[in-house]
């Protein structure tokens, strides 16, 4: 058995702002399962303090670290046996709304310090510092956020092992030389193959280059990450660590996301009755003001609304789409020109495209179950949850070939059988692409006996953490007996 400090800057139901929450959830409980000694470490956010109020908090270190006071909490994730141990320094976390920026949407002027501080409490965590008996075997990193503490823990002879996963390499923790000066960190640090990229410090390089291994949340984004097109300028560095990298691929949690049970359904359903999924189709649609109709294929699209989600595929091609019978709902928040760009479309087709900006949890659910169609055109996808929800939901997804989607998403089956169609799949990243694909989706969708096959295939696969889990358990103890 491994005693694991998993440490990651959100959780769900906590605090979340992606798919990191709700893998940093779903992994620990799989691995709890397992019989390992699992514990979250994760800064004590204002949200977090709110959230934890039902499972009760009480402090079990006070400590000085560089200068700041910080209260070590202990908590449990609601509805799970996990512990959860909580940073409190009410001056870096005690803030409300998106744990890495303001109200403005630009970030903390302090993020270098907030998740220095962070790792430097981790650090201590790991060297049975902070007075708990309890010494973790594996450290286990996840993206930028918690790059710094393989780092640290590389100046101690005697350090417990890391693992250090990237979610997603297009955030690569910059700061300043200015930055790097006002943190306590080793002047040697300040290197080409330690934590300076082009000059600047990156947080993400602390994990890449110390961590003992690095893994990434599907077999395709390992690979795609060692070439310049999608490595983000740490493609080199990457593929030199080529030997200590593994691709595992996302479960997913399937008590959260189950359509037989799911709270937040107009209906639920399984494989076998099909039918109740349209009742979520028929109360969507009349909840969104869209033209009431079971015949029509009803396309939804939930996530960040950023450049990586190809926002702009789905813009570009907007004329053709809405000549096709079929309609769009849209749910998501980012950039306020694409924000600006959808609201528009909803405004002058409010029959066939709905568009709702923020985050709502009850209202993805109720999206993922009442669409035929799940639109996913990622310019880049490490993993993708949101495909694997769709699938679990009888929504077919259409995806562009990238990173966890084409490892989860197939058109065409294969001669052996073990491949099986479950949704629509296009291999280059261009408007025309995408809309044809949608064109296809839509054909296929009046053919009811085949989309009802590729449906059942979709919903048959387990996408549950058993296998993945016992993975990342096998590449702790590689490391632990090294
Ligand atoms: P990423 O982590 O890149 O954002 P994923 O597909 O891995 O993409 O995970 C996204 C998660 O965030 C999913 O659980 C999805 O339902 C959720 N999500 C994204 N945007 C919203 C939103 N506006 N409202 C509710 N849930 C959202
Ligand atoms: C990141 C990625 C997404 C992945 C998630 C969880 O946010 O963008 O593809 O599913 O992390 O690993």
């Amino acid at each position: 058995m491994q005693k694991i400090l998993f440490a990651t800057s959100e959780v769900y139901p906590l605090i979340k702002t992606g798919g990191l929450a709700d893998v940093a959830a779903s992994l620990p409980r799989a691995l709890l399962k397992l019989g390992q000694d699992v514990k979250i470490l994760l800064p004590a956010y204002t949200s977090v303090m709110e959230n934890t109020k039902s499972v009760g908090v009480k402090e079990i270190a006070k400590l000085e670290v560089d200068g700041y006071s910080v209260s070590l909490k202990q908590t449990r994730l609601p509805g799970t046996k996990v512990s959860v141990w909580l940073v409190d320094v009410p001056e870096l976390f005690a803030r409300e709304g998106n744990p890495y920026c303001g109200p403005d949407g630009n970030d903390w002027y302090d993020n270098h310090k907030r998740f220095y501080l962070f790792a430097r409490v981790a650090e201590l965590i790991a060297l049975d510092k902070a007075g708990q008996n309890w010494q973790p075997t594996i450290v286990h990193c996840n993206d930028w956020q918690t790059g710094l503490i393989p780092a640290l823990l590389s100046l101690h002879p005697n350090h417990p092992a890391t693992v250090f996963t990237i979610h997603n390499l297009a955030y690569r923790g910059l700061f300043s030389y200015q930055a790097f000066a006002e943190l306590n960190l080793p002047t040697a640090f300040w290197h080409h193959e330690r934590l300076e990229f082009y000059g600047q410090l990156s947080f993400i390089k602390g994990g890449l280059a110390f961590a003992d291994f690095i893994t990434t949340v599907s077999p395709s984004y390992a690979r795609e990450i060692q070439l310049p097109e999608f490595g983000n300028g740490l493609d080199g560095l990457i593929a030199y660590r080529n030997d200590s990298l593994a691709g595992i691929l996302n479960g997913i949690d399937t008590d959260e996301w189950n359509p037989g049970t799911d709270p937040h359904l107009t209906c639920n359903y399984n494989r076998r009755t099909l039918a109740n999924k349209t009742k979520n189709k028929l109360a969507l649609q009349e909840e969104l003001g869209l033209a009431i109709d079971a015949s029509i294929p009803l396309l939804g699209f939930v996530g960040r609304l950023v450049d990586q989600k190809g926002v702009d595929l789905i813009l570009e091609q907007m004329n053709q789409f809405l000549n096709l019978n079929c309609q769009l709902v849209v749910l998501g928040s980012g950039f306020p020109h694409y924000e600006q760009a959808l609201k528009n479309i909803a405004s002058q087709h409010p029959k066939k495209v709905a568009v709702t900006l923020g985050y709502n949890e009850s209202f993805a659910h109720r999206i993922e179950a009442s669409s035929d169609m799940f639109l996913m055109p990622s310019i880049f996808e490490p993993c993708g949850l949101n495909q694997l929800y769709s699938l679990r939901y009888g929504t077919l997804p259409i995806v562009h070939a990238v990173g966890g989607l084409r490892d989860t998403v197939f058109e065409s089956p294969d001669d052996a059988g073990e491949v099986k169609s479950n949704g629509f799949v296009f291999s280059v990243a261009a408007a025309q692409e995408l809309f044809s694909t949608i064109r296809r989706a839509c054909d296929l969708f009046q053919q009811k006996d085949q989309w009802k096959q590729r449906q059942a295939n979709a919903m048959s696969k387990d996408f549950s953490w058993d296998v993945s889990a016992k993975e990342y358990v096998a590449i702790y103890e590689q490391i632990t007996a090294q």
